[in-house]
């Protein structure tokens, strides 16, 4: 199993993409804190990783708080006895026509996507740092962050930010053997995307794939750049959108 002995966070873990990458991380063997705001989905997403053999442990909070996350990861190491892996996929979407965009929005954005996923990857490098044995970090951007997509101009500019995070740590990072990546998922089946019963049709229409993006498309990408075997490739972000940003006809 490629992730023996190996310890990772996954943030917004609770459901979606999230939940797939904690659930596949166990089953390669990684002992896995998985971290959901929404504390019932947190439970039951561990009670499901657990109850299929694998090492979890739910820790509940908001992924934006630092002091949540220097907890969090103290709490990381204090169970399992080390942290290799950090998956920033913790990520809110807001929508909204520019002309009429709201501070209050515009921070919740910032704060989950910016500032949570900075912090983590401060905390979790110092940790990384601290053992002397390296580590991977993946950040979740969306092809939003290389593509114009309608009413979501505050959290593409997280997105393209997210992916100029990871390139410019390599700087910061790589003389410590921590690689850190982004990947950028296009539309992809999860709980909060199939609330719409148009996005099935939609996306299959424009994709030149013929359908939206799984959470186990999403997820092999992630493996893979997270995967020891992988560190040599940093700095990068990797789309994963079956062909969308090629072409990129909006979606209406
Ligand atoms: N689904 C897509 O089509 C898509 C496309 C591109 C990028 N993404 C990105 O992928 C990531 C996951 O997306 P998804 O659609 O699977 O997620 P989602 O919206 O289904 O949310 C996943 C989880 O995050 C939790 N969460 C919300 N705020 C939190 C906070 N402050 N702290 C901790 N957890 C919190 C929610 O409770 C939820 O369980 C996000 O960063 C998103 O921007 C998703």
């Amino acid at each position: 199993m490629i992730f023996q002995t190996q310890t990772a966070i996954v943030t917004g873990a609770g459901q979606g993409i999230g939940f797939a990458i904690a659930r596949r991380l166990a089953r390669e063997g990684a002992s896995v804190l998985l971290n959901d705001l929404d504390e019932t989905l947190a439970r039951q997403a561990a009670d499901a990783i657990q109850g299929e053999g694998g090492r979890c442990l739910a820790w509940p909070g908001d992924a934006s708080d630092v002091s949540f996350i220097r907890q969090m990861i103290r709490r990381a190491v204090e169970e399992f006895g080390r942290l290799d892996i950090v998956v920033a996929n913790a990520g809110i979407t807001i929508f909204g026509d520019f002309f009429d965009y709201q501070p209050e929005a515009f921070e919740k954005v910032m704060n989950l996507n910016l500032r949570g996923s900075f912090f983590l990857t401060q905390t979790a490098a110092r940790q990384m740092r601290e053992q002397g044995q390296g580590g991977s970090i993946l950040l979740m951007s969306s092809v939003v962050g290389h593509q114009a997509h309608p009413g979501l101009a505050a959290y593409a500019m997280t997105k393209a930010a997210l992916e100029m995070l990871a390139k410019n740590l390599v700087l910061d990072l790589s003389p410590h053997g921590i690689s850190i990546n982004a990947v950028a998922p296009g539309a992809t089946q999860t709980e909060r995307t199939l609330d719409d019963p148009s996005y099935i049709p939609i996306w299959s229409k424009i994709t030149p794939m013929g359908r939206p993006a799984t959470v186990d498309d999403i997820t092999n990408a992630a493996l893979f750049l997270v995967a020891p075997q992988s560190r040599h490739i940093t700095g990068q972000s990797l789309v994963v959108d079956g062909g969308w940003t090629s072409v990129s006809p909006p979606p209406v």
